[in-house]
Order: C-alpha cells, then structure tokens, then sequence
C-alpha cells in the first residue's frame, strides 16, 4: 500500500521520497529512476552548467512520464540557468544554500513548485517569506553540502515543521532506508530528501568504486575539511561532508 502525504499529494508521487540534487552526480539517469520508481527525481544542476544541462536534461525528459525537478545552489546559479531550466517543463526547482530571494519569484511565476533547502531557523523563516511550497529541512547527518552551524536532524525536522506550518517538510541528512523514511514522518515530516543512499547506485554518476566507498563507509570515517583542499569558492557556511581519504588527511 502507498503511503500518501501532502508531498505525494502534491507532486502526484506513489513515494514520499524525493531525490537530492546532487551537483554532479544526480544526473538524468539517476532522475529518472527516482521519477519512474514512484519518488520525485530531482536533477542536479551543476551550478547551472550549460553543458551539463544540455547533455543531461534530455535525459530526463526523454525517460520519464511522471513529475520530477531539478536543484540549484542558489549561491552559484549561473544568469538565466533558471530561465533555461523552466522551459523544459520541471514540476519542481528546489533552491539550496543561500539567498532564494533573486529566483523564487520567477519559479513560481512559471506555476512550477518551488521547494527551498533550509538549514537554520532563519532560513526556514526565508523560505516561507518567499512562498516555497516544501521546506526541506537538512540535519547535519547529510551528506555532500550542508550547514557548518546546523543541527542534527531528529531535532531539527519537527521544529522546522512547527515554525513553517502549512507548508509541507522533507527531512533531509541520514535517512537511507524505509525505517529513516518512516521516523521523518513520525517526527511531522511529509517525506524524505536522500543523496548520499542514491549515490551508491548504479545511475549515479560517480565513479563506481565511490558507490562501494560509500556501502563499505562508516558515518564515523567522514570529514569536513574538503572545501579547503579544493579551493571552494562557495560561502563558509556551506560546506562538504564527504567519505575521510589520504588526499583529504594531507
Ligand atoms: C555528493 C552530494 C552532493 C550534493 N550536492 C548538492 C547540491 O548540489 N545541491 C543541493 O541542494 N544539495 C546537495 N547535496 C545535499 C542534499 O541536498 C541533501 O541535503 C543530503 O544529501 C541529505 O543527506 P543524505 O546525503 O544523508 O541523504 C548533496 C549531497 C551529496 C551527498
């Protein structure tokens, strides 16, 4: 039996699962297989890379009948990446780490949902102020990008679901199977955010010895400190919770 919510209700899923979109590695396949499989699919924009977007959102639209989005980070969105991404017909934009304020009036001009990342109470404030129709709500188990000053998220979800009420939550940050789906929705979550789970799958584009990094991995073997190594140039706020390596410990 299929569990519905405010957020299958919305998106007309079979799933309260939504993919997160990760930068490089939540590509069309990957989308797609979340969309065709009853969960929403959510793209990964690469900072809005026109490249990207040209090799990867045929992808989608070619594989998938159902609903499915794509996800900026909303510091790094390139000019007009939005424009270009709305003229594929996605049923939701999703805006992470930093100010939505400069996009979210044109996505939900367009009619298209507009889902907002949040990792502070502030920005959970933010995301209400500019209409977003789900919150994400990511705890600091969350892999990839997150928040240096966040909060784990079995305490985090059901505050972000009170202060932001009406407006449905996922949970985001260590959720990776069914009892992490059913504990969101215990804690007044309308369904789960996952990225690092979907990682370790054979759509995904990361190398395939990452995938098994990530099965073999133990929460206690990752790190934070890649921003450093790589020269983000993106806010100190965010930063990267990856899998510990040599490269990282040098
Ligand atoms: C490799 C990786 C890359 C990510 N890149 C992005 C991104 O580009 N945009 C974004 O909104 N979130 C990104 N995230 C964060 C996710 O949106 C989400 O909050 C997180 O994956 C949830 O925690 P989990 O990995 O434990 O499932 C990324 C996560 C991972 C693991």
């Amino acid at each position: 039996m299929a569990l519905t919510t405010e957020f299958t209700e919305m998106f007309g899923v079979r799933h309260p699962i939504a993919l997160a979109p990760m930068g490089g590695s939540a590509g069309g396949a990957l989308t797609a297989a979340v969309s065709n499989g009853g969960g929403l699919g959510l793209l990964g924009s690469r900072n809005g890379d026109p490249d990207w977007l040209a090799r990867e959102l045929p992808i989608v639209t070619r594989n998938i009948d159902k609903p499915w989005g794509v996800g900026f980070q909303a510091w790094a969105i390139e000019v007009g990446a939005v424009e270009r991404v709305l003229e594929h017909g996605p049923k939701a934009v999703m805006l992470s780490f930093g100010d939505p304020r400069p996009f979210a009036g044109r996505v939900r001009a367009s009619g298209t949902a507009l889902i907002v990342q949040v990792a502070d109470l502030e920005e959970a404030r933010q995301a209400v102020d500019v209409g977003a129709d789900v919150i994400v709500a990511q705890g600091t188990e969350g892999g990839g990008h997150g928040a240096r000053h966040g909060r784990s998220t079995l305490p985090f979800v059901p505050i972000v679901v009170d202060l932001v009420a009406p407006v449905p939550v996922l949970a985001a940050g260590g959720i990776a199977d069914g009892r992490g789906v059913a504990a969101a929705l215990a804690l007044g979550a309308a369904g789960a955010l996952i990225g690092t789970r979907f990682q370790a799958t054979a759509e995904a584009l990361v190398d395939p010895s990452i995938a098994r990094s990530i099965v073999e991995g133990r929460g206690q073997d990752t790190s934070r400190v890649l921003d450093i190594a790589r020269g983000s140039t993106g806010p100190s706020k965010y930063t990267a919770r990856t899998l510990g390596h040599p490269f990282i410990d040098q």
